[in-house]
């Protein structure tokens, strides 16, 4: 038997040997938890300096700054032949994972009148929104931008017919089906950056990417490879965007970098990032799809004349859901009256384990108007609620009060 000390094991035959623990080796290339001292920026630059080869996007128009650039046009026709569509999406898919993490497709409208009747509606809504004081991005400073979350329920119910143009594009279907299979989740928000409006940093998206660097470290591994599968991000330009106005700063193959989540706040990656990344100007109906886990910002609006104005779209997995409705609200407000009482007998931990299976520990799905990110990335969630109450010694109506304002503000 062999006793373990700090990566080390005590060999009982020679009490005076230490030697390396035989797994430590493998320990260290495939930890269970990634955190800061995980990550290896020559690891994470050795990736990004791969060159993306032309055959392996054989259906690509070109290749820019490592960005596969797909004729719009020409796919839209293709698509129609089911092997043809296959192979195409193989393709996107195989680029999305182990390449260089990103697909443009240019043209991807036949006729770009849609794009403007949408960019008018959405005009219309963000105004009326300015005017009802709501809608504000939490991701930017304020006046730098307009945000219309929900755009795509926004278009919907404001114009269905146009709603059905804008999103029955089979070269968006395909991307999305390329990368989650069928069956997928659209959602869709506006962002419009005016003239001035600042760069983001570097990060990744939903659903790691939305996580605090302490709530993410606490997701094992595995989960980390799964958060980039269960969505992918997309945009629609629905303006000409040159080089100064800010197009989204992308860094090719970064989304293949296991701890990437643990990394993206690290100054070194993010001077990485800034040093490396590459930009592409898009024309008005130009599609662009990404893998959420690629390092990626919005690029600052250098023009003085540019309103760059981008619909994006995070698209969730058809998988993304549990086997059985589950009543969470009704069974926090029983459990609540008992673990408010304190005589369950159970410590703080098992309290906290018990919280854990009744309330709904996931802020999202939620309304991003009503129950915004406030101070963080992601707003507090049923559990978090719950725990707060219990904290600050809530009476059973406050909670039952305050889970009832928490569900008016996430639209459930
Ligand atoms: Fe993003």
């Amino acid at each position: 038997m062999c006793f373990r000390l700090g990566g080390k094991r005590l060999c009982p035959y020679d009490h005076t040997k230490w030697e390396e623990d035989p797994m430590k080796d493998v320990q260290d290339k495939n930890p269970a938890y990634f955190t800061a001292e995980t990550c290896d920026l020559a690891d994470f630059a050795q990736l990004c300096e791969q060159t993306l080869a032309p055959e392996t996007v054989p259906n690509a128009a070109r290749v820019e700054k490592n960005i596969p650039i797909y004729d719009g046009a020409a796919l839209r026709d293709r698509l129609t032949d089911p092997a043809d569509r296959r192979a195409i999406m193989a393709e996107w898919a195989r680029n999305f994972r182990t390449g260089s993490g990103i697909v443009v497709i240019s043209g991807g409208y036949a006729d770009t009148t849609v794009i403007d009747e949408a960019t008018q509606v959405y005009l219309d809504l963000i105004e009326a929104e300015r005017e009802a004081h709501v809608g504000a991005d939490h991701f930017a400073a304020g006046g730098a931008n307009d945000r219309l979350w929900n755009s795509l329920q926004k278009l919907c119910l404001a114009d269905s017919r146009l709603f059905a143009r804008y999103f029955g594009n089979t070269l968006i279907d395909a991307a999305c089906e390329a990368w989650l299979g069928p069956n997928y989740q659209m959602t869709a928000q506006v962002n419009l950056v005016h003239p001035g409006g600042k760069a983001q940093t570097a990060h990744r998206d939903y659903h790691l990417g939305f996580q605090t660097a302490e709530t993410c470290a606490r997701y094992p591994a595995h989960v980390h490879d799964l958060s980039p599968v269960m969505t992918l991000q997309a945009g629609i330009a629905h303006c000409d965007m040159s080089l100064a106005s800010g197009p989204t700063k992308l860094l090719p193959f970064s989304q293949a970098y296991r701890p990437g989540y643990a990394a993206y706040r690290l100054p070194e990656f993010a001077e990485y990032f800034e040093a490396n990344h590459v930009q592409l100007p898009l024309a008005k109906g130009d599609l662009l799809f990404f893998n959420p886990a690629l390092f990626h910002a919005a690029g600052e609006n250098k023009t003085t004349d540019v309103e760059r104005f981008v619909n994006l779209m995070q698209i969730g997995s058809a998988l993304g859901r549990t086997l059985e409705n589950v009543d969470r609200y009704q069974m926090s407000l029983a459990l609540y009256p008992v673990l408010l009482e304190g005589k369950t007998g159970l410590s703080e931990a098992e309290v906290d384990a018990a919280i854990a299976c009744c309330a709904e520990g996931y802020p999202f799905p939620t309304n991003l108007d009503t129950d915004p990110p406030v101070g963080g990335l992601a707003p507090p969630s049923m559990a978090d609620l719950m725990r707060q109450a219990l904290d600050d010694g809530y009476s059973i109506d406050a909670f039952r009060a305050a889970l009832d304002a928490q569900r008016e503000r996430q639209g459930a």
